[in-house]
């Protein structure tokens, strides 16, 4: 639905009768903070898990663990209706935290460095003020593990997180410090990227550096691959279409005066879909085999596809817009935000119409440190309106429903 001048409709909000408790920013900011001292990386959420549960049950929700290995999943049934899914990621990263703050991380070498820790803290406050709510409908809070190596979100579904009852639509929130806190980021269609990753084995005929033409020389093939791997975005993608091709590791040799016999290349392809997402796979292999036989060495590609473009649906973008606009205002809520990071929430939404919404965590009056950066922190007021966002969210979704 456009509007006159061409812009979406955004539709007029149902009348909310759900009475919700306030926002308890202490409690959000608590457990946020708890949370980020004691960061677990991908499906070793063991503490993180526990507390989940607990709290969950504690409120009343019927609970089961070891979903998707570490996820948790509380569901509270309503008596008709629809079923909504909310979706908490809650995996660390492995980044040593450089901050000097009270709640600083406590273990060596792990940190809550993307925001994963809020989003836990949203989630369960959000599952607090809905417990306490009458529902139209039924909810299910999807608290998953390992989004930061692609592998949860299927792990989830896979242990049926959509299923009895089958899940009607889905809604996510990333913190996000590339926007100010106060603003709320949300557009339909692909906001994320897909995400693969190669790994190229050269292998030549090593020797000693003083005689080249005795050897197959794996370096400088790889060098070469680097660069023709660069005209994929420029030359062979169509410049409609987004991508990014970026080899991010190169491993070869020991020794300044030995040729070494083989050389190792990783990256990662980044798309938003399309015929550049397509032919990608092609592309990498008959790139790498076409130059490493035109210097006489053969090579080996492992190709991976890990997440598709996450794609927020057009209705449901809407109502979550609509909601966005009554909570931050008109004007804070900023159409076209989007990334070449990936996120696998777009599993979730791959099979059930949603949103993905990025709430602005960037702290006022100082540069953000980007996410998964030793110095990443949140503005803590984030948490209200991400908390906030998805709780009308989903009222707005149930009473809409009726
Ligand atoms: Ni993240």
């Amino acid at each position: 639905m456009r509007g006159v001048r061409g812009e979406p409709v955004v539709p007029q909000l149902a009348r909310v009768t759900v009475t919700l408790p306030p926002v308890d920013r202490a409690a959000l900011v608590a457990t946020r903070r708890d949370l980020h001292q004691h960061p677990e990386l991908g499906f070793e959420e063991q503490r993180t898990s526990t507390l989940i549960a607990e709290r969950l049950r504690q409120l009343g929700y019927a609970v089961r663990t070891a979903v998707g290995k570490t996820g948790v999943l509380a569901q509270r049934d309503g008596a008709a209706g629809r079923c909504v899914l909310l979706r908490a990621d809650m995996d660390a990263l492995p980044v040593e935290e450089a901050n000097d703050v009270p709640y600083r991380s406590k273990h060596p070498g792990r940190m809550h460095a993307c925001g994963h820790d809020g989003h836990v803290a949203i989630g369960l406050e959000v599952a607090r003020r809905l417990h306490a709510a009458y529902l139209p409908g039924s909810l299910k809070l999807a608290f998953q593990p390992a989004e930061e190596i692609s592998y949860g979100a299927e792990a989830m579904i896979r242990d049926g997180a959509l299923d009895g009852p089958t899940v009607d639509a889905a809604f996510g929130i990333h913190l996000w410090n590339d926007l100010p806190t106060g603003t709320i980021g949300v557009m339909p269609g692909a906001v994320m990227a897909s995400v693969d990753e190669f790994e190229i084995t050269i292998l030549g005929r090593g020797g000693h550096a003083a005689a080249p033409h005795q050897t197959t020389d794996p370096v400088l093939i790889a060098a070469h691959i680097v660069t023709g791997l660069q005209s994929l975005v420029s030359r062979r993608r169509n410049p409609f279409e987004e991508g990014v091709v970026s080899v991010t590791q190169l491993n070869a040799g020991h020794a300044f005066n030995v040729i070494p016999g083989r050389a190792e290349l990783r990256g990662t392809v980044r798309t938003f879909g399309g015929q550049f997402f397509e032919h990608a796979p092609r592309l990498v292999e008959q790139t790498t085999q076409g130059i490493a036989a035109a210097f006489g060495a053969t090579a080996e590609v492992r190709y991976r596809r890990l997440t598709a473009p996450l794609v927020n649906d057009e209705r449901m973008t809407l109502l979550m817009t609509g909601v966005a606009r009554n909570i931050v205002g008109r004007e804070r809520v900023i159409a076209g935000v989007r990334t070449m990071g990936g996120e696998d929430m777009s599993f979730f939404l791959a099979k059930v119409p949603g949103t993905f919404a990025f709430v602005g965590s960037a702290p006022p009056g100082k540069p953000a440190s980007p996410h998964h950066s030793p110095t990443f922190d949140i503005d803590e007021e984030a948490l209200v309106i991400g908390a906030e966002l998805l709780t009308r969210t989903v009222v707005e979704y149930l009473e809409s429903g009726r």
